[in-house]
């Protein structure tokens, strides 16, 4: 076989067999395929597509490109979680300690924030001593003991995406459906999931900016989990709002406290509550979303989900009592953004505010940059909110007085208050199974 026939059979729209995917992967992971090639073939994979049988084969490919944990040690079935990523995204943390007092096992490995989006690696490591890094042994044994752990991507897990991901992020191949879809679904094989609950989110904070590329993007995921044998389901969620109040990472941890203690913001609680039953419903625990819900509003009223997630904290080396007293670090130079009028705050836009938090220094401009993480934005008043003039409308902290001023002009042009209630989207819009 030869990879330039194969780039040519692509290039002219036809369908690859498993053998030729196979060819691929290997030869691009060992090194005998070089990157021109590969770029090339990834550019007639982005304007001529896949079939369903060929994402999912070459999802299956990536997935055993590398290590794949083996989790029967949990003696259950296993299930993950996934979100395409968004601004003050922090649902893994409140649902992990939910849905694991609710018995279903939370073993996560996770990432870090990169550009306009946050990673809950980042948001964990403003907790003073908790270990991101634990072996895999360290991280099954933890599960296995408290029902929950969550650490940094680890070891050789799905190098062939590793490689690729950073090809297409220089080729411009990133936005294609396929590649997309297979490397997120190669990462959830990989790490041992039956069950995949994946959050697709859509709008101007997300990485797909309409709900119909975000459908076609969750219909190609639950397609390809079923053809493997995994149950996937993926909510469509909106994320043209940011979730929760807080937008960076200690801040995101202190309200991921205030929810695990029955004082979250709507919808934060409501998307954490939707993909968390779904957990449950994969997990087999319960037989349909609704008592799912039910089952975990209960672990919140009984303390179960606060004192879980303390847990959490302590076994992975975190201090926990410091974030149960609230005193994370949270950077010290900060500012309110007031309002000019009196009405409702008008919708926000989650990517320029995502923008924003970076520029104070909350997230990375390069994979290479580091970051501050007490600095971001506190949404004192959320879109739809009524507020008074001269009331606090957002929050800026940042460590760094030129960061605060930059962020400061930024921030100035987010806000706007009308005497019209504004219309809001479902913030969740459908469920694919
Ligand atoms: N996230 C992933 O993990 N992979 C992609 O290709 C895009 C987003």
């Amino acid at each position: 076989m030869r990879m330039v026939d194969l780039i040519e059979k692509k290039r002219d729209g036809e369908a690859l067999s498993r053998e030729e995917i196979r060819f691929i992967i290997d030869g691009y992971v060992q090194g005998g395929i070089p990157d021109y090639q590969m770029s090339a073939w990834a550019m007639a994979v982005y304007f001529r597509g896949m079939t369903l049988e060929e994402t999912a084969e070459l999802t299956l490919m990536m997935a055993q490109s590398g290590d794949q944990l083996d989790l029967s040690i949990l003696g259950r079935r296993f299930v993950d979680k996934h979100s395409t990523g968004g601004v003050g995204d922090k649902t893994t943390l409140l649902l992990g300690p939910m849905v694991a007092a609710c018995g279903v096992p939370v073993a996560k490995m996770s990432g870090r924030g990169l550009g306009h989006t946050g990673g809950t690696i980042d948001k964990l490591s403003s907790v003073p001593g908790f270990k991101v890094e634990l072996t895999q042994e360290e991280f099954l044994a933890q599960v296995k003991k408290i029902g929950l752990s969550v650490i940094a991507q680890t070891g050789n897990l799905v190098p062939a995406d590793k490689k690729l991901y950073a090809l297409r992020d220089v080729t411009a191949t990133v936005s294609s459906i396929p590649l997309i879809a297979s490397s997120v679904m190669s990462k959830k094989i990989a790490a041992g999931a039956q069950g995949i609950v994946l959050d697709v989110k859509y709008g101007s904070g997300a990485f797909m900016k309409t709900v119909e590329e975000a459908r076609v993007l969750a219909r190609t995921m639950v397609d390809i989990g079923n053809k493997l044998g995994r149950q996937t389901i993926a909510v469509l969620s909106n994320m043209s709002q940011p979730l929760g109040r807080a937008v960076g990472n200690s801040l995101e941890i202190l309200e991921v406290a205030d929810a695990l203690q029955g004082k979250g913001p709507d919808d934060l609680m409501e998307v954490s509550l939707e993909l968390g039953a779904w957990m449950l419903v994969a997990g087999e625990v319960v037989a349909d979303v609704e008592t799912g819900k039910e089952r975990l509003s209960q672990s919140l009223e009984s303390g179960a989900a606060w004192y879980r997630f303390l847990a959490f904290l302590t076994e992975q080396g975190g201090d926990a009592q410091a974030v149960a007293e609230r005193r994370l670090r949270v950077s010290p130079w900060n500012l309110p953004i007031l309002a000019q009028d009196t009405g409702y705050v008008q919708p926000y836009d989650a990517h320029k505010i995502g923008i924003l938090a970076m520029t104070l220094g909350a997230g990375r401009v390069t994979k290479e940059s580091s970051i501050d993480l007490g600095a971001g934005v506190v949404l004192a008043k959320k879109a739809g909110e009524w507020v008074e003039a001269g009331e606090p409308i957002l929050q800026l902290y940042s460590s760094d007085k030129n960061m605060l001023a930059e962020g400061l002009q930024l921030a100035q042009n987010l806000v706007s208050v009308g005497s019209e209630a504004p219309e809001l989207p479902p913030l969740i819009e459908e469920v694919i199974q």
